[in-house]
């Protein structure tokens, strides 16, 4: 599977969203990702659908949105209708959640699952047979910048394992940069998020290029 790098818009100059839009575009990202924080599941808040909404008409790259909410089943229609592409949710608020999942297929929108470094992969058996993405977070959410937690290397391996032949593609989150990218695509990683990794490093498109080849 071809490797994908998808910035955090989180990292980016809040000032200038266009602008940082764009500058994410002309690097070569492969899609977006879009950090949504309800100040209860993490202790922050980031942006709603208005702002999705707004930022759908500045770009055609894929909107990859990580839903970091207690009540995310409120929120999957108008994260859809602002223009998400897929729709990423916590396995910790929703712990039986086909009926989420197929409510995200429905829409069109492709199906994300995560879990926080605390939930053991294990945890995932039994409910990958409705998702297109599963998300691993290497920090704990809430932030951005945080120092990559090593143990999820071998996490990765874990959830590769539990994938076998699906089609799901595995995405990692938190502290990804050009030093350990390496070590979490020959682990199975297939999707990396990368925030200030990307967004504020001296040259955003050699980084993303370096992160994907790595
Ligand atoms: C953390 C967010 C991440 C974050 C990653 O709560 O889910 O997507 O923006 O940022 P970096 O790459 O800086 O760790
Ligand atoms: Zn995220």
């Amino acid at each position: 599977m071809a490797i994908k790098v998808s910035p955090s818009l989180l990292a980016a100059d809040f000032g200038n969203l266009a602008t940082e839009v764009k500058r994410a575009e002309d690097a070569g990202a492969d899609m977006l990702h879009l950090d949504i924080m309800d100040g209860h599941f993490v202790p922050n808040l980031t942006m709603g659908p208005p702002l999705i909404e707004s930022l759908r008409k500045l770009t055609g790259l894929f909107f990859d949105v990580h839903l970091m909410l207690d009540n995310p089943e409120k929120f999957i229609e108008p994260f859809a209708k602002a223009g998400a592409d897929g729709l990423t949710v916590h396995l910790e608020v929703c712990p039986e959640p086909e009926e989420i999942l197929d409510r995200i297929g429905a829409l069109g929108k492709k199906r994300g699952l995560v879990i926080n470094p605390d939930m053991p992969v294990s945890r995932l058996k039994g409910h990958l047979d409705k998702v297109d993405l599963l998300l691993l977070m290497s920090v704990f959410p809430g932030f951005g910048g945080q120092s990559f937690i090593e143990e999820s290397v071998e996490r990765i391996r874990e959830a590769k394992e539990l994938i076998g032949g699906r089609d799901i593609d595995l995405q990692i989150d938190g502290g990804i940069n050009v030093g350990n990218a390496a070590r979490v695509i020959k682990a199975g990683a297939t999707n990396l998020v990368v925030g200030t990794g990307s967004f504020r490093a001296p040259d955003m498109k050699e980084a993303i290029r370096k992160i994907r080849e790595a």
